[in-house]
């Protein structure tokens, strides 16, 4: 199927990392114009731009965002807006697992996972959504985790900000929907990445065997659900949903 994903300019925040990269990829293959932003690690986008053939690496641009910095936001955006004109999809990738049981966390740590996984989206995706608005068409995919619908130790404030951001997934669908925006999320289960890398090794091994499908993901196949639900042709008529990628853990 064709998703109609050509030429679409495709912001994907935590660009830089395991998902994200895969993300990039994987829109660049459907012919989009990627604006891949990264926090610290600017040389794993400019190592990927090395992979990629010639035409394709004209698709893709870098762009500096802190999510904790406000001023990041604008600066990031208005560059985005000033060289590509417009935002057609938003991808909110970016994110930080803290695992560490609630009663040793500092308060630091606690509004860090809050910020970063939730409040701070909220308003980076507030100004895209504006950008959006004046084009009265988008699409907004945020990364969630299979932890904001099933229980796992030591990620009490992550979880719930996983679990906030697919209940703004879901408010937001119903503010922006007539407008023409439409918002989905992600909900990835364990994915081989860098962040999973502590979790996995913590994991029980029956939880991994008794799941439909025993093994953990691949960055992969989290982009391929995310292609799915950004295009406008494949997902028209689906908003508001927190789709589970997850091989079956969820169940
Ligand atoms: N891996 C899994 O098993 C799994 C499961 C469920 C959900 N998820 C979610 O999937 C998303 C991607 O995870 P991943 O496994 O790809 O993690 P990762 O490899 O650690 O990548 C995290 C990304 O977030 C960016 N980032 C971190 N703090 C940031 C900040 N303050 N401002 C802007 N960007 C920031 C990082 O940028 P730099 O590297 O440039 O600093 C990096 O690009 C996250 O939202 C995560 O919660 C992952």
């Amino acid at each position: 199927m064709n998703l109609d994903l050509k030429d679409k300019v495709v912001c994907v925040t935590g660009a830089s990392g395991g998902i994200g990269l895969a993300i990039v990829r994987a829109f660049l293959h459907e012919g989009a114009l990627v604006c891949a932003t990264y926090h610290r690690n600017p040389d794993k986008i400019e190592q990927l731009k090395m992979q990629l053939e010639p035409s394709l690496r004209t698709h893709l641009h870098a762009y500096h965002l802190d999510l904790q910095d406000n001023h990041s936001h604008k600066t990031c955006i208005s560059h985005i807006c000033a060289e590509q004109q417009r935002i057609d999809v938003l991808v909110n990738c970016a994110g930080a697992a803290l695992e560490k049981p609630f009663l040793l966390l500092t308060p630091e740590e606690i509004t860090q996972q809050m910020t970063t996984n939730f409040s701070q989206q909220a308003l980076f995706t507030q100004q895209v959504a504006k950008v959006m608005l004046a084009h009265r068409k988008g699409s907004i995919v945020n990364v969630s985790s299979l932890l904001a619908k099933r229980l796992g130790r030591g990620v009490a404030v992550y979880a719930a900000a996983k679990a906030a951001i697919d209940r703004f997934t879901q408010t937001l669908a119903l503010e922006v929907g007539k407008k023409g925006i439409r918002v989905n999320s992600i909900n990835p289960g364990l994915i081989a990445t860098k962040m999973s890398k502590n979790i996995q090794a913590n994991m029980p091994a029956d939880l991994m065997n008794m799941s439909p499908i025993s093994r953990p993901g691949t960055p992969e196949e989290i982009a391929n659900a995310v292609l799915f639900l950004a295009s406008d042709r494949a997902a028209s008529y689906i908003t508001g949903v927190c789709l589970s990628v997850d091989g079956g853990l969820s169940i």
